[in-house]
């Protein structure tokens, strides 16, 4: 891995055995995307892969020839107003509301080893300066007296880089900023789709693929979190590209607020990629001397399909973006009360639900909403962090100390971006609530949303849960925020500066759960947003995993989980099993298919053990127990998703999947038939990751036994790596004589190297 600065042709060769990047200063001094893509050799230069050609209608700048027009050249970072119509990462405004034309250029640069620490937002790090090289490039606008760094981070070993910029204002009055964007990425060519990650609640990040178009296209929230509706991902892909070859360019943005990510076909069969904060309703005063960070973004490079993304990207966000005492740590087996009680409990029941658990082998159990406050259902309480003494007599302490006595931990749920407006808290402090106590505040859930920009509520929440995490042996936190924000004003802002207002919201939740992980490192938090709608790298930065949708529904699931694999690693995917009929689609599915899909994922259980019958809990023991064994493999193997049906995003009649160990010596493969079929064909299922020249015992097992167990005759017993490789599992013919085994049939198959 190196960065090279090959000062005569005024290059930047950022390489390392997966990609090259390479950046050229163009004519008017401004940097440019010469290229992207596998390594090219360091020996070269490419500035001469960037075209200038007089086109009609091109505009040029004075002194520099007719060709060099700024609407056709990729450019790093590119301002608006002198003749690049594509959309900005830049703009300002100045105080009295003209729109500044901003001019950058080289003025520096730094090549350095390891990884600059951000402050307030969260990134990926290197531990130790062998890990990454970096290049700042330092641009200036010198009449407008803002400078500009861009920073980039190539790791050695994997094919991402790194990006976010800094914007300073040395100019002596404020100026606005209206737009900031992370990062540009030019392409020369207009031949790319786009995959990206969409839903609602309940269905968060089912996958969507579709052609780039000539024009602007455009994902993002302006919800105040990240949302479930779109994710702050996407993948910009060959048509050709699969999950086994082809080339495609991944970004993601380490950020859970307002973000959009754009693209821009030109109409010379160029691309403009965007990705950041949302300009939508952003604005950031930046006074004279200050300096405005942006997220950062991570790309990631393949020229070998998805898979080859999703594996690096995985590994660099379980190694090097969670951290503490839980990065690479295995996670606990939990079960969660809430769809066994919902609001209704009280501590006997707590108890006996956490002393069945224990017997069939969980780890944590989590007492979910409701414990505080008067609540008793939805329309109260949130603020009120202090024990239901009706519900729980004894206090958290007490409960939590008779659970850890059991021999679970113990885990809880809290909510503390939010304040009902029947609550105490909200009566001693209106103000502290998003909008103005004067004006109609929208609800969402019943609730309101507490002005987290404001240092005095985020002083405020940290004692009041340093409090709580104090009183009682606690060692999880499931940190939920259940609504999206409405009237984004701040009593403690300004007016010139309310644009800032969604950014600064963040800025206080990152602040909040940085001092919480300091102060309790031991604490497990999980984030939740109403299942999956904050779930991004930004929150992985402090909660090693997020619960990934509300609804548990083993096939409904296929889809989320598929969709979240592809940037985010199973031990961030929260996934439980749940009692039948489901509660969120009513459907009936097979108690091993629940537990096989959620395997793939960090486990646990959302249901009431004691309504189980005896052979159920039997079977839910064996799950434990064989998760426990298998854990490792399922939490931080290599991910494989192998098929999806003809879309292929996890919504065929067939989905399968796979773990492999990082030693190639342990593999687990799911197959889930979604819908029964009468005697079915004979397909086979080609395995991927394992050595070619090893052996693998394998063993199946199916979610529903049948007497004519096909499958297991066939693929059972000792096999290459070679053969399940290009040959493949041997599936079908389990439906025949006598053998139907319903819909949402399922298998499992282990493979242990001999
Ligand atoms: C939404 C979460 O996603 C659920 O798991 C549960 O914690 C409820 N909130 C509780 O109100």
């Amino acid at each position: 891995m190196a960065i090279l600065w090959h000062p005569e042709e005024k290059e930047f060769h950022l390489r390392n055995d997966y990609l090259s990047y390479i950046i050229t200063l163009l004519p008017d001094g401004s940097p440019a995307l010469a290229y992207i893509g596998r390594p090219l050799s360091p020996d070269g230069r490419y500035g001469r892969l960037i075209r200038f050609e007089d086109r009609a209608l091109s505009t040029h700048q004075p002194g520099l020839p007719p060709s060099f027009c700024l609407e056709y050249v990729p450019r790093e970072y590119p301002t608006y107003g002198r003749g690049d119509f594509r959309f900005p990462a830049l703009e300002f405004v100045c105080e009295n509301g003209m729109p500044l034309v901003v001019d950058l250029q080289y003025r520096s640069h730094r090549i350095y080893s390891g990884k600059p620490h951000l402050d307030e937002l969260p990134a990926t790090y290197c531990e130790s300066d062998a890990e990454a090289e970096s290049l700042t490039l330092v641009l200036e606008d010198r009449a407008h007296q803002i400078e500009v760094h861009l920073h980039y981070t190539l790791f050695a070993n994997h094919p991402i880089v790194a990006r976010r910029v800094s914007i300073h204002n040395s100019g002596s009055k404020p100026i606005y900023l209206k737009r900031a964007l992370s990062a540009v990425l030019d392409l020369d060519s207009a031949d790319w789709e786009m995959l990206h990650f969409a839903g609602a609640w309940g269905r968060e990040r089912h996958l969507v693929r579709r052609p780039l178009v000539p024009g602007f296209q455009s994902i993002g929230s302006s919800r105040g979190s990240s949302s479930a509706q779109h994710n702050p991902s996407a993948i910009f892909a060959r048509p050709n590209t699969s999950e086994t070859s082809g080339e495609a360019i991944g970004a993601l943005l380490v950020y859970s607020g307002n973000f959009s990510i754009d693209a821009e076909v030109g109409s010379h069969g160029t691309t403009r990629l965007g990705i950041g904060i949302n300009p939508f309703g952003f604005s950031w005063k930046l006074k004279s001397t200050e300096t405005f960070e942006t997220p950062e973004a991570l790309f990631v490079y393949t020229a070998q399909g998805f898979g080859e993304m999703t594996h690096h990207i995985h590994r660099l966000l379980n190694r090097r973006l969670i951290r503490g005492q839980w990065q690479k740590r295995e996670r606990p087996i939990l079960i969660n009360n809430w769809e066994a009680t919902y609001f209704q409990f009280d501590e006997y029941k707590l108890l006996s639900i956490a002393r069945s658990a224990k017997d069939l082998g969980a780890e944590l159990f989590v007492l979910d909403d409701g414990w505080f406050g008067r609540r008793k259902d939805d329309t109260s309480s949130l603020g009120d962090w202090k024990v239901n003494r009706e519900k729980l007599p004894g206090g958290l302490e007490s409960l939590a100390r008779k659970i850890t006595d059991l021999g679970l931990s113990f885990g809880l749920w809290i909510e503390p971006e939010m304040v009902s407006p029947d609550s105490d808290l909200y009566r001693q402090h209106p103000d502290w609530a998003i909008g103005s106590p004067f004006e109609k505040r929208t609800l969402g859930r019943n609730q309101l949303v507490l002005d987290m920009s404001r240092s005095e509520v985020v002083d405020y929440l940290f004692d009041t849960i340093s409090g709580i995490l104090s009183s009682a042996p606690i060692s999880y936190i499931k940190w939920d925020m259940n609504r999206h924000i409405t009237e984004p004003v701040s009593a403690g802002l300004p007016p010139d500066e309310q644009g800032e207002f969604f950014h600064r919201y963040i800025l206080g939740v990152y602040r909040l759960y940085r001092r919480l992980t300091q102060v309790f490192p031991h604490v497990l938090f999980e984030s939740c947003s109403a299942g999956g709608n904050r779930f991004d790298a930004g929150m992985l930065a402090f909660a090693p995993q997020a619960w990934t949708s509300d609804d548990s529904d083993a096939i409904e699931r296929l889809k989320i989980q598929w969709g979240t694999s592809f940037f985010y690693p199973p031990s961030a995917m929260g996934a439980h099993v749940s009692a039948v009929p489901n509660h969120q689609v009513g459907r009936i599915t097979p108690l091993w298919t629940r537990a096989f899909v959620a395997f793939f994922g960090a486990f646990g259980y959302e249901l009431d053990p004691e309504k189980l019958t005896e052979a159920e809990k039997a079977e839910v023991r064996e799950q434990i127990a064989f998760y426990k064994q298998w854990r490792i493999l399922f939490q931080f193997g290599d991910f494989y998703r192998l098929e999806g049906g003809r879309s292929g995003d996890g919504s065929g009649n067939f989905v399968a999947w796979m773990s492999v160990s990082e030693d190639r010596r342990r593999a687990a493969v799911l197959v889930v038939q979604v819908l029964a079929q009468p005697n079915p064909g004979f397909s086979h299922l080609l395995l991927r990751g394992l050595d070619p020249s090893l052996n693998y015992q394998i063993r199946v097992r199916p979610a529903v036994a049948v007497k004519n167990e096909a499958s297991l005759r066939y693929n059972e017993g000792l096999r290459r790596g070679d053969e399940l490789e290009y040959v493949g599992l041997l599936l079908g013919g389990d439906g025949w004589n006598g053998g139907s085994r319903g819909d949402f049939a399922s298998w499992l198959f282990t493979l242990e190297a001999h």
